[in-house]
């Protein structure tokens, strides 16, 4: 019992009157370019006996490989190595040829027992041009009056800046040229608000550039080229419309409820131009059945619309073609 007493005694007394190992100094957080060196030191006190290691922390997990212990380097890896410097009592991790993997925090521990250890941790950084994720649709289609938000997100280091303009640096649809965030909004969305939307990620390593089409869907609107033409019997005569409408819409000729097709009397064209579509009806050598009233009509999956051709019999010809071939 006395020399239980005695033995506990005599390792307290060891433990408060040996110095307890410390770690000084470590460099601090670093930020290299890519195929670029760094080197993290660690520099200890009291630590003569015991084990220094440095480790690193994973990416994915909190595991920690062990890169080093006291003087020697525990990695494969030729682009690490382990300088020990016993005067200055200075262990430092030497990195070559920085890789993106290298990234991440590393630790440096004086290994007091094998539940005790004293450790400091360094970060390393490494300067990447911005990266645009892929993980929003190139292309997106709203119905005319919703709202949708376009979103861009980049990976890069420094942090990069989302920021967002038009095609030819068209005013946004919010006002202005610019918006910064990566979320850009567009409200109550309008037809002329279509086009291609670009999201930069910049930083002063680089940038990235990515564009976003976005299509606006919207009803037809169907107006007639003329809405009343005379003409003799015998003569020819073109009826017309024109349209607006997205997606394309389909378009119908019609008269006294029913729809016309080509034959020997009757020609329909179709004409598609960047904003607009045309349709003409040409009726030749008039009958006295084609006089009347004609409806052109425009269908999508937004809606519809019509517009309404008075053609009557006349004595005089009308040069009129409102569209020639
Ligand atoms: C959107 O609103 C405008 C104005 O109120 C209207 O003219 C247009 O038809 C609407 N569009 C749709 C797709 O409802």
């Amino acid at each position: 019992m006395k020399h239980l007493v005695l033995f506990i005694f005599l390792h307290i007394t060891r433990t408060y009157s040996e110095k307890t190992p410390q770690i000084i100094q470590i460099t601090e957080n670093q930020i290299v370019n890519l195929g670029g060196t760094t080197e993290l030191s660690c520099l200890v006190l009291y630590a003569h006996g015991y084990s220094v290691v440095w480790e690193k922390l994973g990416q994915e997990t909190n595991d920690l490989n062990i890169l080093s212990s006291d003087a020697t380097s525990l990695v494969r890896d030729t682009r690490l190595s382990l300088v020990h410097d016993p005067d200055s009592a200075t262990y430092t991790l030497q990195i070559r040829d920085i890789q993106n993997s290298d990234a991440g925090v590393y630790k440096c521990s004086i290994l007091i027992s094998t539940t005790s250890s004293v450790s400091k941790e360094v970060t390393l950084e490494i300067n990447n041009a911005p990266i645009i994720y892929d993980n929003f649709p190139s292309n997106v289609v709203v119905v005319e009056n919703n709202s949708i938000d376009l979103e861009c997100y980049a990976k890069g280091f420094p942090k990069p800046q989302i920021s967002w303009r038009r095609e030819n640096s068209a005013l946004l649809p919010s006002g202005g040229i610019f918006y910064r965030g990566n979320i850009f909004p567009i409200n109550n969305i309008k037809r002329e608000d279509k086009g291609v939307y670009y999201c930069t990620a910049h930083n002063n390593i680089g940038k990235d550039v990515r564009g976003i089409g976005v299509d606006v869907e919207f009803p037809p609107s169907i107006r007639p080229f003329k809405s009343r033409i005379e003409q003799p019997l015998k003569f020819s005569v073109i009826l017309g419309c024109r349209m607006e409408a997205f997606p394309s819409p389909v378009i119908k000729w019609s008269k006294d409820r029913n729809i016309i097709t080509n034959n020997k009397f009757y020609k329909i064209k179709q004409e598609t131009s960047f904003d607009y579509k045309e349709s003409t009806l040409q009726i030749s050598s008039l009958q006295p059945n084609h006089f009347g009233i004609y409806i052109c009509s425009a269908m999508n999956k937004i809606g519809f619309d019509a517009a309404e051709i008075v053609l009557t019999e006349t004595v005089l010809p009308a040069c009129f073609y409102p569209r020639t071939d």
